[in-house]
């Protein structure tokens, strides 16, 4: 982990990959940011997405990674990789980043990549999870924090944590049960990322 690439001094430099709105995002802003956690550059795949503006207000580094602007995924995903690595990014937290990584980035973070999903991993994977599990007609929603291998949603879960819903029928009503599980649960698992870093370093 960490001793594979030197373990920073505190509070541990972390970045922050994003594509949507941000909320996950300002969790972090709000809860480890400064504390336990420096959030040194956020990137995002999509050049308007409203949360580089949250990053903006910290006068954190962001910059964009469109897909477009290179000539196919890994090449895109090497130049994200230095321009995070270049700010000192030790751990890289996904926080609704919308789009696959390639094995070449997740090699240059080795087990330092996490995600947030909107399910009871391994239960309902990849997109529109809330409207997966809707479909199955569960009761029981939840939020995963894990790893990030190179699979869709696969790697070892590190946090979980659920919620009932019995009479649940539209996802944005689920969405909304979820948003506080998933912003307690992200910044838990930088924290913890950040506690067992420092044991191993001491
Ligand atoms: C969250 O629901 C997260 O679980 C999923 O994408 C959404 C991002 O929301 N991966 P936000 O941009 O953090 O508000």
């Amino acid at each position: 982990m960490s001793d594979q690439i030197g373990s920073p001094e505190p509070p541990f430099p972390i970045a922050v990959l994003v594509s949507g709105t941000g909320t996950n995002l300002q969790a972090l802003l709000d809860i480890v940011h400064g504390r336990e956690a420096e959030i040194v550059a956020v990137a995002s795949n999509v050049v308007d997405a409203p949360a580089l503006g949250r990053a903006v207000a910290h006068d954190i580094p962001t910059a964009v990674f469109s897909r477009s602007d290179y000539p196919n995924r890994q090449t895109r995903d090497e130049a994200m990789a230095d321009w995070l690595y270049e700010h000192g990014a030790r751990l890289i937290v996904l926080a609704g980043f919308m789009e696959l990584l390639s094995e070449r980035f997740l090699e240059r973070f080795p087990r330092a990549v996490k995600n947030v999903h909107p399910s009871l991993l391994p239960d309902y994977p990849g997109m529109h999870a809330i409207e997966q599990a809707l479909d199955h007609g569960e009761k029981r929603f939840g939020v995963t924090v894990h790893y990030v291998d190179a699979g869709v949603d696969t790697g070892e879960i590190i946090l979980q944590e659920s919620v009932d819903l019995p009479f649940a029928k539209d996802p944005g009503e689920v969405l909304e049960a979820l948003r506080p599980l998933e912003h307690r649960l992200l910044p838990e698992a930088v924290r913890l990322f950040v506690s067992q870093d420092q044991l191993i370093a001491a």
